[in-house]
């Protein structure tokens, strides 16, 4: 079976087939005319996939389908969303329809700001060290005037750098704790690039610092790059409505107001539900950040440290009943770009943002915290009151047809059949075991 191989990366991307296929699978024939199935038909459209990564040996799909309704601050938008659960987009559908017969959805930015830390060791006098910083700091940012400038002409850039002493928690660690305002740029290189040159200067400076003694001079730099965890850049999101207005559901609405905001309220305290209840707004949050081109491995993470934020992991959404209304909101960080990655480079990201109207990164927060927010309603509004097996195996009831080979006629008869009867895997065999014996 697999054995190492040496200068992969080298090889011509047909090598690279043909070595993965005989190397790690059983049918080499059926590897290769399957890799080569799913690449693009326009060889230009091709290279461009192939080289946004290293040794691609073709493409991986996933569907890429569009919420509509959604009202956000009054505006109407059609959402794009790139994943591959079925239920997410219906439900997210669902939810805008609903909102948007009660007022849609009212979005806040709340900060902007992106963190980025230069980590160094420095054991000798803390005094001089802050005298140092002190007098630096000027340099520090003259010095990265030439990657800065562009951004500070459009009003960004560096924001602020502090000294911080961690040396209670590691033998003298300290850290140049930068934030910076990066518009509509995600701005990981940027802040990457300043964070490097400014320990470039750190260092520079320090050896020629008359205030150190040699071993002072010396700092050691041990790593400059931004933070994911971002919680001043945050963005809120809020539907409410009178609780009488709430009721389409089997129950009464001032239960179902209850009964969600107790829901909701379970998540805050409860970490094996939060998990869950969080995945739920995700499943709504990474479809979008997807869709557009975004990193949703950052933003994962940030987000679910801003879940922990208070020392245990807690819902990211928020519910109350007051003075008769129902309020549900939610406060996510979310640090996106609508410029730069992959946004002009990868025609079906240039699309998503089109359908959006082309949102500055301000916008696209709050439209991603509202996908976020709808997920969540309807998921919990489902867990309430009907169950979640219920909507979510009907739209499941695809997936196990073609898993089992039902023809386009078999599944046309059992999608009707199904209207009105229970999905579970083993009553769709059955029944198109039926169809199929007679
Ligand atoms: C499934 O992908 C997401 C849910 O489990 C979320 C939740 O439980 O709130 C339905």
């Amino acid at each position: 079976m697999n054995t190492p191989v040496e200068g992969f990366s080298k090889l011509t991307k047909t090598q690279k087939i043909d070595w993965i296929a005989v190397n790690c699978t059983k049918d080499p024939e059926a590897t290769k005319q399957l890799l080569k199935q799913y690449w693009n038909s326009d060889p230009r459209v091709q290279q461009l996939h192939d080289e946004f990564i290293e040794n691609t040996v073709s493409n991986y799909y996933l569907p890429f389908a569009i919420a509509p309704n959604f009202k956000i601050n009054d505006k109407l938008y059609a959402v794009p969303m790139a994943i591959e659960e079925s239920s997410v987009v219906a439900a997210a559908s669902k939810a805008a329809k609903f909102w948007l017969e009660r007022g849609g959805f009212k979005t806040e930015i709340i900060g902007t700001e992106k963190v980025g830390q230069v980590h160094f060791i420095y054991k000798g006098d803390k005094e001089k060290l802050s005298n140092f910083f002190d007098s630096v700091k000027p340099e520090l940012i003259k010095s990265a005037a030439a990657i800065t400038r562009s951004m500070e002409k459009r009003g960004g850039g560096i924001n602020h750098i502090e000294l911080r002493d961690l040396t209670d928690k590691i033998d003298g660690y300290h850290q140049l704790h930068c934030t910076f305002e990066t518009l509509d740029a995600m701005g990981a290189n940027f802040i990457n690039s300043c964070l490097e040159q400014l320990a470039k200067t750190l260092k520079e400076q320090a050896t020629a610092f008359g205030g150190f003694t040699e071993k002072e001079k010396n700092i050691e730099v041990v790593m400059s790059i931004l933070s994911n965890y971002v919680p001043d850049c945050l963005v809120r999101a809020e539907v409410n409505c009178p609780v009488p207005e709430l009721g389409n559901t089997d129950m009464p609405s001032e239960d179902f107001a209850e009964k969600f905001v107790r829901a909701v309220n379970i998540a805050k305290v409860e970490p094996y539900r939060a998990v869950t209840h969080n995945k739920g707004i995700m499943n709504g949050i990474d479809a979008v950040v997807l869709a557009t081109g975004n990193d949703f491995r950052a933003v994962e993470a940030g987000v679910h440290a801003y879940a922990a934020k208070d020392g245990h992991y807690s819902s990211l959404t928020h519910a109350k009943i007051e003075d008769g209304i129902f309020k549900f909101w939610i406060e996510v960080p979310l640090a996106l770009g609508t410029v730069g990655g992959l946004t002009r480079l990868h025609p079906m990201v240039k699309l998503a943002l089109e359908i959006l109207q082309n949102p500055s990164a301000k916008e696209l927060m709050q439209i991603v915290a509202v996908a976020g927010l709808a997920q969540n309603f309807a998921a919990v509004r489902s867990l309430v009151t009907t169950g979640i097996q219920k909507g979510h195996m009907k739209m499941h009831l695809l997936n196990i047809l073609n898993q089992l080979g039902a023809t386009e006629a078999e599944k046309q008869r059992l999608v009707t059949y199904f209207k009105d009867q229970t999905v579970t895997n083993t009553s769709v065999k059955e029944a198109l075991e039926r169809i199929k014996s007679k």
